[in-house]
């Protein structure tokens, strides 16, 4: 790899790259941004191959979470778990992000620094607005909520700083921590405003039991209240036996979950309208470690206690972790983003000097009735704004062993929109190949004997997974349950992208996102059906245009 990308903490922060990059010296030692403000951009190349085209990633170095999103004033906020020295995870602080759209991002550099003389990283939160300055940080302070975690003591409590310039500085609260237990497993502390009982609630993870600190509370998420956002009342605890006890008695209807839960991280809880009925019901999202993925347990919440009545699996790949929403978000909508990494292995992914990207930006919504509440994700509005071309457009054609409509069009490409509605028909299997090379190639197949879709990326990778990108065995397949429709069909949404491919099944009712790095030049795309024919009712394959990074330099902005 690129010696100058593997950079310590005492080094110069470089983008370097050929090609479409732009040669940037970001700083010298310290805090020696010189000269004036400006915007820079980055984006990939054949050096920098797996560079998002339209998901976020850092200009260089490690990220994890998606921290204090919160939107104010025409901007939406992506601060994000950063060390920008090198890509692995270390002395984490918190990196900046904004964007008008959610797609095209401009970097701020870091915005919540890693503690050095006391050896505090700055962990997990949110994000809010401080809108009657009940805090007295101002009118329309940005409040940011933070895990000090104590890495010598091994000790986690909860802090604040905030903002009254939307962002641009950001200050740690003078008399921080705000709460504090004296626990080594507490963190990721999100807070939002309750409007009904006019306080404001955080909810934040006791990872594990409360052994340490003398008041024995259980493992679970924890509820506070505050009138100012200083002075926290705890409420209550949704423990994880409460979990176990309820999902034990729920049918639930796929077979990838692990009823145990080591710890839960990084919750996330907002009250949403469930369509086409008057009634509005609670989301606790958490993150679930042991075998990594994120959970929205559907419930009610009345200001003190979540009571849990269901559950529903975010994302079915791999890599989605740590989600959390946009708060004040202007539509009246949710979004959340995760980090689209698996932490089991993402100190093996190949890697440019950086690692790790966001997911897509995604709308949660549930849909159904009292008795069967079900939940829906699909991309924020925006990405159609991304389309250019359209490389396909075909309808209703047949597709077997020998005959690929594909074959007629232009479809193919690095950042890609697929839409399709397809009838399996008499073909036990139908899929679609995309980032196909002579070398690499990621597979979508529906095997409708089982109603499953599954995405194989066994080969998705320039060297393949057994030179150790991913653990052993957690490299190749991961499935998702689709029905088919009343009309007999499926319906996917499938977002490729340079390192990684989300597909949204019938309406977001489903969702898988993978990470994959394969070659440059493996831009192939093709259909193939098994044992039978089955019909494209339609599909479009749209160009995603690329989203360029920006990186805004000037005096003060943290950036070291
Ligand atoms: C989740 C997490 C959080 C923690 C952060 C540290 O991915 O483990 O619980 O705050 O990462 O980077």
């Amino acid at each position: 790899m690129n010696e100058l990308l593997r950079l310590s903490r005492r080094n110069a922060l470089r983008v370097t790259g050929t090609g479409l990059f732009t040669t940037t010296v970001l700083g010298g030692s310290g805090l020696s941004v010189s000269a004036t403000d400006h915007v820079e951009q980055i984006e990939a190349s054949e050096s920098d191959l797996w560079r998002p085209g339209f998901h976020f990633a850092p200009p260089q170095g490690w990220i994890n979470d998606p921290n204090g999103l919160v939107y104010h004033e025409g901007v939406y906020h992506l601060f994000f778990q950063y060390n920008p020295y090198n890509p692995f995870w270390e002395d984490i602080e918190w990196g900046h992000a904004t964007s008008e759209d959610l797609f095209e991002w401009t970097y701020h550099g870091v915005k919540l620094p890693f503690d050095e003389e006391n050896n505090i990283g700055k962990f997990s939160g949110g994000g809010t607005v401080d809108t009657q300055n009940t805090a007295g940080f101002g009118e329309d302070a940005l409040i940011l909520s933070y895990t000090g975690a104590h890495l010598n003591e091994s000790i986690q409590d909860q802090r604040i700083a905030y903002s009254t310039d939307n962002g641009k500085t950001v200050t740690a609260y003078a008399d921080n921590p705000v709460v504090d237990t004296n626990d080594p497993e507490f963190r990721d502390p999100n807070v939002f405003w309750y409007e009904p009982n006019e306080h404001w609630i955080m909810v934040v993870s006791r990872a594990a039991d409360g052994d340490d600190n003398g008041d024995e509370r259980p493992a679970g998420i924890e509820f506070y209240s505050s009138e100012d956002h200083i002075d926290w009342t705890y409420e209550s605890t949704f423990t994880i036996d409460e979990y176990e006890d309820v999902v034990a008695e729920i049918e639930t209807n796929n077979g990838v979950y692990n009823d145990t839960v080591d710890l839960w991280e990084c919750p996330d809880l907002f009250e949403l309208p469930v369509e086409g009925t008057d009634e509005t019901k609670w989301v606790l999202t958490v993150s679930v470690q042991g075998d990594p993925h994120v959970d929205h347990l559907i419930g009610e919440f009345d200001g003190h206690e979540f009571t849990m009545e269901d559950r529903e699996l975010a994302d079915y790949g791999y890599d989605y972790f740590a989600a959390m929403s946009w708060d004040n978000e202007p539509n009246d909508c949710r979004i959340q983003i995760g980090w689209a990494a698996h932490w089991p292995y993402m100190d093996f992914i190949p890697e440019t000097g950086w690692r790790g990207i966001m997911s897509v930006p995604r709308n949660v919504a549930l849909e159904g009735e009292e008795s069967d509440i079900r939940l829906r994700e699909y991309p924020a509005e925006k990405l159609v704004d991304l389309r250019q071309d359209k490389l396909a457009d075909v309808s209703k054609e047949m597709v077997t062993s020998c005959r690929d409509p594909l074959e007629d069009t232009n479809a193919n490409g690095r950042s890609l929109e697929i839409i399709m509605t397809i009838d399996p028909h008499s073909a036990d299997t139908v899929g679609l190949r995309v980032r196909e090379g002579e070398n690499d190639q990621s597979v979508i197949t529906y095997y409708t004997d089982k109603n499953q879709l599954e995405f194989d990326r066994l080969e998705s990778s320039v060297d393949g997974p057994a030179d150790g990108f991913y653990d052993p065995g957690q490299e190749d397949t991961t499935t998702m349950p689709l029905e088919l429709r009343e009309d007999g069909t499926i319906q996917l949404r499938v977002l490729v992208d340079r390192s990684s491919v989300e597909i949204f099944g019938n309406g977001g009712r489903r969702v898988m996102t993978n990470q994959i790095f394969p070659d440059w030049d493996s831009t192939g795309m093709s259909l193939f059906a098994d044992k039978g024919a089955a019909r494209v009712e339609d599909m479009v394959v749209y160009d995603l245009a690329s989203q360029p990074l920006g990186i805004e330099l000037h005096e003060g902005s943290h950036l070291r």
